[in-house]
């Protein structure tokens, strides 16, 4: 791949070659022996904790080299675009960068130059905006596939702020495509009923006891601008409605994990003290990310034919 920017054109062997791929970096599967340095930076200009620093470990364990960027000290602040920015990065001679940005598909124009553009530069989306997350869907799918050992008839239901979420909408698609069953549940506010072509909206109630993947979804109030129902919003009443307290988690099948993209708002998506539970599959899912991340970049290195590689 000349750049990894999505994953809804992925086919499902593609998918199945990366998670197998990460897999094998998880166990310890030696890394490609690089015969040139190849260099990457992370441009995030958006927070992030778990997808920094899990790209920045991942980049580190394939032996890239890390150019450091610090978005907010960068002369973006004084207005240079991000295509241009792109531009300087590809001069001094930087291979890949990862970007995180708040515009939905921003690399459209980094990855399609014009006629009179030149820019080479390998593209890792991080997430752009309400859009894609494609690390994160892939390593979702690798933790369900390391705990069930496949997709085909799995009950997953995602719940919470579905509309907002980038990481449902590739979610949705990919397990649909992969022979799981999905269901949705949550606020009806943030539900937008074009999902209903993957799955079945119901109430979490009956959903609780019945699925083997319990994801949960981020509030998220940043992306709540002009938004009636953030006005509205009551974390306790979200909770009783739509979250996973004592009673629901009591009430999962044995073998269900929970899964949350994280970061997790306490007693909200999820009681506080249930975050390390037994069932909670969020640090496996962070774990999983370096490995996941692994193959991704990867995956653009070959298909850049950088580092020497055949
Ligand atoms: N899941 C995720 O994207 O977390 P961060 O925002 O911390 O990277």
């Amino acid at each position: 791949l000349p750049h990894f920017v999505s994953v809804e054109k992925l086919t499902v062997d593609q998918i199945a070659a990366l998670i197998a791929r990460a897999e094998y970096f998880k166990q310890g599967g030696a890394t490609p022996a690089f015969k040139q340095p190849v260099y990457v930076t992370n441009m995030f200009f958006e927070n992030s904790t778990r997808t920094h620093t899990s790209f920045a470990m991942a980049e580190k364990k394939l032996g890239l080299t890390e150019i450091p960027f610090d978005a907010a000290h960068s002369s973006m602040a004084k207005g240079e675009t991000l295509y241009d920015t792109c531009l300087v990065m590809n001069a001094l001679g930087v291979d890949l960068s990862v970007i995180r940005a708040t515009q939905n598909a921003y690399y459209e124009p980094l990855i399609h130059p014009q006629d009179d553009q030149h820019l080479d530069l390998g593209i890792v989306n991080a997430g752009d905006g309400s859009g894609q997350h494609p690390s994160q869907s892939l390593l979702d799918m690798m933790t369900i596939h390391e705990h069930f050992g496949h997709f085909k008839g799995l009950k997953v239901a995602i719940v919470g702020d579905i509309t907002n979420s980038r990481v449902a909408r590739s979610n949705m698609e990919i397990l649909t495509r992969l022979g799981a069953e999905v269901y949705f549940s949550g606020p009806e506010y943030w539900y937008d009923h074009a999902f209903d072509q993957y799955g079945k909206y119901r109430p979490l109630d009956e959903l609780v006891g019945t699925v083997d993947v319990m994801m949960l979804l981020r509030v998220q109030h940043e992306r709540h601008a002009g938004d009636a129902n953030e006005a509205r919003f009551d974390a306790a009443n979200y909770h009783r409605e739509y979250g996973i307290n004592h009673d629901r988690y009591d009430r999962l099948k044995d073998d269900c994990i929970i899964m949350h993209p994280g970061p997790i708002n306490h007693d909200v998506e999820l009681a506080g003290d249930l975050v390390e539970a037994p069932q909670s599959a969020f640090f496996k899912q962070m774990q999983n990310g370096v490995f996941m991340r692994m193959a991704m970049l990867e995956a653009v290195v070959r298909g850049r034919r950088l580092g020497g590689l055949e």
